[in-house]
């Protein structure tokens, strides 16, 4: 099971397995327990570049395939969803960008990630989550400035971004039409960051709003032109997605391990419980689960390197990736039994974390939509 990758890559999975066991795995129960931004672990990995593997080659990245990259994500969620979350949303960030930025804008950006900034996408609002498109976030033309106001929910990264991508709108009247997409760094007057959220999962990433008061940025941090904002946001979802699978599947191997090497100590009835059929066939159904979710993560990215459309992949990616992991934690606390229950071993917090996959990024009723839409028409 698993990815085929380059040899680079490899040379870097091993790299990461060490900082994750050094860094990450153990470090990351006491970051869920307390829900403390882990300062120091985030600043190990953005100074090893482990923000920075999605910088295309042109721009000075190392040029990883996305394959490869995938591999490296999984490693990180197999450590911690919340380190594997917190070092995705800087690449989610970055899409906006490289997907409708100028050459310099893609410049600019891609030196503040390879200097270990990191970024946060701002799309959703208290009133425009599933319905993205109902934001009420304003972008004003002043000059050679926009001047930007509203309120945004549920920003991963937030706390701790450099910078933004916030969605906002330019013309009311023209409803989707009227979105438009901006480049904001931290430190402008008027944009500033609310309490984090008291999560159930993913404790280690933290989440909170962005408010903006009269935030004046340059006209030129505009991306795209106006009214692009709202393409521009599904474009970047529909990339993103599929890394939402792709973590996912993560936490499930990471779950079935647990389950295996639990089973094998765990003796009932004079014998491991592993050496009972129900539970080598329980272990058997999650190993399907999980290498079909990765062959759709890899289907996908293969998809995206060789410019084919892959809207549709990407949303039963995540829909698909994230409807197993839940299910596969929940049959790892099972295999557990009443010590799975408990915050003593590793499957009650990866149960907990495995639920926000379903619903980040578009919830799987969203995706469901979107994959409707795909095959039947809208
Ligand atoms: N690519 C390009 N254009 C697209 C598009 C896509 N994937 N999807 C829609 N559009 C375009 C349409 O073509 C249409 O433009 P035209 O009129 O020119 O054809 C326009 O956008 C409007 O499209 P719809 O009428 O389909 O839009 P809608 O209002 O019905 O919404 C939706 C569609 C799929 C439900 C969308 O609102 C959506 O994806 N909602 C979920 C939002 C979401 O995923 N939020 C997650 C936030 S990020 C996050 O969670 C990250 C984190 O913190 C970790």
């Amino acid at each position: 099971m698993g990815y085929i990758i380059s040899d680079d890559a490899k040379d870097l999975l091993g790299d990461i397995k060490n900082f994750c066991d050094k860094e990450v795995r153990e470090q990351a129960k006491e970051y869920d327990r307390t829900g403390e931004w882990a300062e120091d672990m985030y600043n190990k990995a953005r100074e090893l570049g482990y923000t920075a593997l999605e910088v295309p080659e042109e721009y000075g990245g190392i040029g990883l395939s996305r394959i490869d990259i995938a591999a490296l994500l999984e490693e990180m969620a197999k450590a911690d969803a919340g380190f594997a979350v917190t070092m995705s949303a800087t690449s989610l960030a970055m899409k906006p960008v490289l997907i409708a930025g100028s050459q310099e804008q893609k410049k600019k950006l891609c030196e503040l990630v390879l200097d270990g900034k990191m970024g946060a996408f701002a799309l959703t609002e208290p009133d425009a989550g599933s319905d993205a498109s109902a934001g009420r976030a304003t972008a004003v033309k002043d000059g050679d400035s926009y001047i930007l106001n509203g309120r945004k929910c549920f920003i991963t990264n937030a706390p701790a971004a450099d910078f933004f991508c916030i969605t906002a709108m330019t013309d009311k009247s023209a409803g989707v039409k009227g979105i438009s997409m901006f480049f904001v760094e931290k430190g402008t007057p008027g944009l500033s960051t609310g309490k984090d959220e008291d999560k159930m999962g993913i404790r280690g990433s933290h989440t909170c709003d962005v408010v903006l008061e009269d935030c004046r940025i340059p006209a030129e941090n505009l991306l795209g032109k106006e009214g692009q904002g709202f393409k521009i946001a599904m474009q970047t979802l529909d990339q993103a997605r599929t890394w939402v699978g792709c973590m996912a599947v993560g936490v499930a191997q990471r779950a079935m391990e647990e389950a295996i090497a639990y089973a094998k100590e765990r003796i009932q009835f004079g014998k491991p419980i592993i050496k009972n059929q129900v539970i080598q066939f329980k272990i058997a159904d999650m190993a399907i689960k999980i290498e079909t979710a990765r062959q759709m993560v890899a289907n996908t990215l293969n998809k995206m390197d060789a410019g084919i459309p892959y809207g549709l992949d990407s949303a039963i990616a995540k829909c698909y990736a994230s409807d197993m992991l839940v299910e596969v934690t929940s049959e790892a606390v099972q295999i557990f039994g009443g010590y799975g229950y408990s915050r003593e071993y590793p499957v009650e917090k990866l149960y907990r974390d495995a639920k926000i996959f379903q619903i980040f990024e578009g919830t799987n009723e969203i995706q469901r939509i979107v994959i409707a839409n795909h095959v039947i028409g809208k």
